[in-house]
């Protein structure tokens, strides 16, 4: 089994696991910094394993696109071209086609779409998206689905989920009749639990998958402006049907008590663009909430952003990153991301300490109680 099931709090749902992949064991919970092109925005690769990043997240749309697969297939897979010698999950492309491309036509075969860089016609369905992962290597690839948008009428969402179950049906199929190009099976692929806010559609989806059988599950489909309720009633009705002893995913969340939330109701690994979006505008995480450091009140504070901070950033001041980011100093977003990812890294590795040490009920008080802000 690629998931060590370590421990589980007896205050809560919250887990203490090992995935073991081909580039190494990643502790969970664990945050998945997004490397959407290849790359964690402006981070150096040593930037990263200085930070305690395990596992980063690539995107098969966007590498399709660009640079793509036959350049992919030359440079050895994404490990060998981005320079990165840790775990890689890769999204299977559906959601980012939904967001970025033009002209998209979700059809029972995969998505038809003009790319969002030249427009040229191009295709992805599920058997394109597994061989597009198994060329990128990662050692996690998710199945191709389709991300329902919020709000759904319940049949279309049944619709929906339908067209996701038999994507899956056919991913299941490539990977077993493709051995070899995934390593021999040594890549792993994680289903997509959907079915919107619908508790039947959510618990369907989970039995079908499970019965499919793969390595892991996400839950998708949350943040798309449903209610932060909603989000975490999905994560409670679907997680009695995942299997115990498998990784648990919730794909593109949260902010740092959403994290905790749903870490509490049994979920193992975390993306979000957020600690690398919010430091481009100048915005960074700290325990007490927000911090803006574009506002006037900290031209004079030189002080670290935060105690805590990472200690690549500690030497500089608010007034110093708040002077660089006034003059668009790449500096600026590169300390704020660099603070950002820190701050995500410490929030779960303090979890994963929590649950070791059996005061996960405590921690997660004291989260939920500090950041009660959440990014406008
Ligand atoms: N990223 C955030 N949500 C989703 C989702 O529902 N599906 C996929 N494939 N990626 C996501």
């Amino acid at each position: 089994m690629p998931f060590e099931l370590l421990a589980t709090d007896p205050s809560s749902h919250a887990r203490r696991g090992r995935l073991i992949t081909p580039h190494g064991v990643v502790e969970t919970p664990v945050f998945m910094p997004v490397g959407t092109q290849g790359t964690v925005k402006a981070m150096h690769p040593d930037e990263l394993k200085a930070l305690n990043s395990q596992i980063i997240l690539g995107n098969t749309y966007h590498l399709f696109v660009r640079p793509g697969m036959e350049i992919m297939k030359e440079a050895g897979g994404l490990h060998a071209f981005a320079n990165w010698d840790r775990p890689i999950l890769t999204d299977s492309g559906g959601f980012q086609v939904f967001s970025l491309a033009k002209l998209r036509k979700i059809k029972e075969e995969g998505c038809h779409f003009q790319n969002h860089l030249d427009g040229t016609p191009m295709f992805i369905g599920p058997e394109t998206s597994m061989e597009i992962q198994a060329t990128l290597g990662s050692d996690v690839a998710m199945l191709f689905d389709e991300c329902t948008p919020y709000p759904c009428e319940a049949k279309e969402a049944e619709k929906s989920l339908d067209l996701t179950l038999r994507w899956a049906r056919r991913c299941r199929t490539w990977i077993d009749e493709h051995r070899p190009q995934t390593g021999g099976g040594a890549q792993q692929h994680f289903g997509i639990v959907q079915g919107s806010v619908y508790q039947e559609l959510r618990e369907r989806s989970a039995r079908e998958l499970v019965a499919m059988g793969f390595d892991g599950y996400a839950i998708g489909g949350l943040s798309v402006g449903e209610p932060e309720e909603d989000m975490m009633r999905i994560a409670e009705w679907v997680t009695p049907h995942l299997p115990a002893n498998q990784a648990r995913y919730a794909m593109g969340l949260g902010t740092p008590p959403q994290v905790i939330e749903l870490i509490a109701r049994g979920i193992d690994m975390f993306d979000c663009v957020l600690p690398t979006r919010l430091a481009r505008n100048g915005t960074a995480f700290t325990h007490e909430g927000m911090m803006n450091l574009r506002n006037a009140c900290y031209a004079r504070d030189f002080r670290p952003i935060a105690e805590d901070t990472h200690p690549l950033c500690q030497g500089f001041s608010r007034a110093y990153i708040r002077h660089l980011v006034q003059a668009q100093e790449i500096l600026g977003l590169r300390l704020i991301s660099l603070h950002n990812l820190h701050f995500y890294a410490s929030l779960t590795s303090r979890a994963r300490q929590a649950i070791d040490q059996g005061c996960f009920a405590e921690f997660r008080a004291e989260v939920v109680a500090k950041y009660k802000s959440t990014p406008a």
